[in-house]
């Protein structure tokens, strides 16, 4: 798989202001597998191709979920955005070349996250936060963090996230509440 086949490919599949927050994620991914001791090809691949499902139509990404037998739940029903992490993780492999189960499960991952999540999972997850286009209250005391420590930057990420959605009166996604309590455990422990 060639990165410029792949830039290309994106290119044509995202509006201009998601690519570019497709690249910010890419580099921003690429930096912290630097720091955090993770394989920057993977991290850098992950980033790029992420959101590569993002500006489907719902109707498609049900359709793409159903085609490839991806369990869709209630809340996916209902918000069929939700799946444009498991079915970007299928154009990587289908559409885009990516063999690398690493790189697609860090992409299937990156809208929720999730217990059992591994470095790269946590890189992509955070970078999708912290990219140099994002903008919201709060990010400068999680690129802060993701300086310091992944654990906690990507914890302070569920907590941001979770905070939101309790705000604005939103579900929930069970596996964001399992990664988060998984990682507070495990710090717990430290
Ligand atoms: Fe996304
Ligand atoms: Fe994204």
């Amino acid at each position: 798989m060639e990165l410029t086949f792949v830039e290309k490919k994106l290119r044509q599949a995202l509006s201009a202001k998601r690519y570019r927050h497709s690249v910010g994620v890419s580099q921003t991914a690429a930096e912290l597998a630097e720091r955090f001791d993770a394989d920057i090809d993977r991290a850098t691949v992950a980033g790029l191709l992420h959101d590569c499902a993002r500006e489907l139509p719902n109707k498609t990404l049900l359709k793409r979920a159903a085609d490839s037998a991806i369990v869709v739940g209630s809340l996916e029903e209902s918000s069929p955005v939700l799946l444009h992490a498991v079915v970007s993780a299928r154009l990587a492999a289908e559409e885009y070349g990516v063999q690398d189960e690493a790189v697609l499960r860090a992409i299937a991952l990156h809208t929720t996250g999730g217990a059992g999540m591994g470095k790269l999972d946590k890189i992509i997850f955070l970078a999708d936060f912290i990219e140099p286009g994002r903008i919201f209250p709060g990010v400068d005391r999680l690129r802060d963090l993701a300086d310091r420590n992944l654990d906690k930057a990507v914890l302070a990420a569920f907590d941001q996230t979770i905070r939101h959605l309790l705000d604005k009166g939103m579900v929930i996604h069970p596996a964001s509440v399992a990664g988060r309590n998984e990682l507070l455990l495990s710090l717990h422990d430290k």
